[in-house]
């Protein structure tokens, strides 16, 4: 039984009935909100994230603002290399910076398997601090980058549309590819285990650049390792893969364990649910950026969202995550339009 007063995200993904489909947005504590920005502007990205009190406040602020049905944990997927010991920045308007990158053996002794426990310490505090501060109000979803993923960032140093370097890397020294992928992977398993030990209730995986690997490279450098933490983590709170762009790959994720699917807006809800079959939860899928549209229209392109994904088993949230330039009232048009259909049998 659980205590969580709302606790509809997660009836649906035990597999039961609800009256309407819950929703959350990816990205929901950042910088679309003022009350974000007013943190933003007094302390860096990594004092955000390793302050456990600042990192609760931003990941309420959605959930006070927005009432949301899940809180997501205000982290962000790089502290598990930052943890394994590579340096890692955030730059305002560029992103992630890993100043030394991996690129061959030599550079793979200068990282290490953590304790999770010790290094990411602030996160499972957070968590305690998160779920406290929640008091049951809504279930607290912790997360963390898939391995593919995590090794893009450890090898190109850098985002990138293409990330070219981190796939020369795989194809050039597969073997050493996978071993960093294991090691990324050991190290995700221990932190997501650390994660619902401390109080997360739902878990999401988020494999970003999956759609960068062909379906046999996807087969070969993502899926496996996204298996071990399925795996991993079945005896403990449900897990949902989101892996951007991987379609083609709905039917061997939805065999994974995972208790749901997260699905970009390029592919239809009907399309993917034919796919993946008809037990699994889908979590998705409006383009992030029809919430620049005018207020009518998000509502209109959400219920038109919410009849193909059809009554039950579906997580309403966006095909990726929210941006910086989008209105608060437009996101609350995003979650009221989600809240007020209520699903034909009820
Ligand atoms: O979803 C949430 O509200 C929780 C917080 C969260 C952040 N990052 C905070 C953040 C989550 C779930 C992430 C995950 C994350 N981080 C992913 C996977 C999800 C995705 O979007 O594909 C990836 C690829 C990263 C790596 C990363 N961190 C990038 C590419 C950036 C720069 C992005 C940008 O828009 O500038 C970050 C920094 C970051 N992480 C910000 C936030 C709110 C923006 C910087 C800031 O607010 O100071």
């Amino acid at each position: 039984m659980s205590k969580i007063k709302n606790d509809l995200i997660l009836k649906v993904l035990r597999g039961e009935k609800t009256h309407r489909a819950p929703v959350w947005m990816m990205r929901q504590a950042g910088r679309y909100l003022p009350q974000y920005m007013d943190l933003k502007n007094k302390y860096s990205f990594f004092e955000r994230c390793e302050t456990p009190e600042l990192a609760a406040t931003i990941t309420l602020q959605p959930v006070d603002i927005l009432q949301v049905d899940a809180a997501i944990l205000f982290s962000d997927i790089l502290v598990v290399p930052k943890a394994m010991g590579l340096e890692v920045q955030i730059i305002e308007n560029k992103g992630p910076l890993l100043p030394a990158p991996i690129k061959s053996v030599e550079d793979l002794k200068r990282i290490t398997l953590p304790d999770v426990e010790d290094k990411l310490h602030f996160v499972m505090e957070a968590i305690q601090l998160c779920k406290q501060q929640l008091d049951g109000s809504v279930p607290l979803i912790g997360f963390a980058g898939a391995p593919w993923t995590i090794l893009c960032y450890m090898v190109q140093g850098k985002g990138s549309k293409t990330f070219d370097e981190a796939k020369a890397f795989c194809y050039t020294n597969p073997s050493l590819a996978h071993h960093l992928l294991q090691m990324i992977a050991d190290t995700t398993i221990r932190y997501l285990k650390a994660q619902a030990s401390a109080g997360a209730d739902v878990l999401q995986v988020f494999d970003s650049w999956a759609g960068l690997l062909c379906k046999e490279d996807f087969d070969t450098f993502s899926y496996p390792y996204l298996l071990q933490i399925t795996q991993a983590l079945k005896d403990t709170v449900p897990v949902i893969i989101f892996a951007k762009g991987a379609w083609q790959s709905l039917e061997t994720l939805a065999g994974s364990g995972a208790s749901a699917l997260g699905i970009d807006w390029c592919i239809t809800p009907e399309t993917a649910r034919s796919m993946a079959g008809e037990k699994i939860v889908l979590q998705g899928n409006l383009d992030p950026v029809k919430l620049l549209s005018p207020i009518p229209e998000i509502i209109k392109e959400t219920t038109k969202m919410l009849a193909s994904f059809g009554a039950q088993k579906h997580i309403a949230n966006l095909g990726h995550g929210i941006l910086p330039n989008v209105p608060v009232d437009h996101a609350r048009a995003f979650i009221d339009t989600v809240k007020n259909n209520i699903y034909p049998s009820f």
